[in-house]
């Protein structure tokens, strides 16, 4: 059968194999930091979903999930403008507390995120993304464990969308004429 996704995309930047290895890497500097903690993991969505996933089958340490939704981006712009879309079940209060991120391009999601999350009380909180775009950066927010770096592009698969399409190409590629 033809792929469906495929033509749209110009290049693969990150293979199944090189996903792997990041959230190999970034799992165990997590199970080494969180040892004995139980921290719980806030899965933005819907972006973090596969990450998150994969992520949680390779900890090893005690730990919880939680998810939350915010919205921030229309097409391939950010707004700047952050909203709660749904909320997180857990109370995060005495708790330590993981964000879990797809990717920080300009960083105003996660820097309005984290301030709001620290207004309740977490013992601590640290973010953790699969990529980080640091050429997109207009805030002051650097993640803890990033899985890897990408440059100023558009980029799309393992949960990462453009306008809710191509979230389920098992790889991470750059999108044609991005
Ligand atoms: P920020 O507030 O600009 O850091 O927004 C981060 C969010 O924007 C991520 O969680 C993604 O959902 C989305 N995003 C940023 N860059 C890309 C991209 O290259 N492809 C797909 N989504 C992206």
């Amino acid at each position: 059968m033809i792929n469906e996704l495929e033509k749209d995309i110009d290049r693969v930047l990150f293979s199944e194999e090189d996903l792997k290895a990041m959230v190999k890497k970034v799992a165990a500097e997590i199970n080494e930091d969180y040892a004995g903690k139980k921290p719980v993991l806030v899965v933005l969505l819907k972006g973090s979903v596969m990450f998150a996933a994969d992520l949680m089958r390779s900890l090893i340490i005690d730990c919880e999930i939680d998810f939350m939704k915010v919205s921030s981006y229309s097409g391939t712009q950010s707004t700047g403008v952050v909203s709660i879309v749904n909320d997180l079940k857990t109370d995060i209060s005495g708790r330590h507390v993981i964000i879990i991120e797809d990717i920080v391009d300009t960083g105003l999601t996660l820097y309005r995120l984290k301030n709001l999350l620290e207004q309740r009380g977490p013992e601590s909180l640290r973010i953790c993304t699969l990529l980080d775009k640091p050429s997109g950066r207009k805030a002051e927010v650097y993640a803890d464990y990033i899985g890897g770096v990408v440059g100023n592009e558009f980029i799309v698969g393992n949960g990462l969308d453009y306008n809710e399409k191509y979230r389920n190409l098992p790889y991470i590629g750059v999108m044609r004429n991005s």
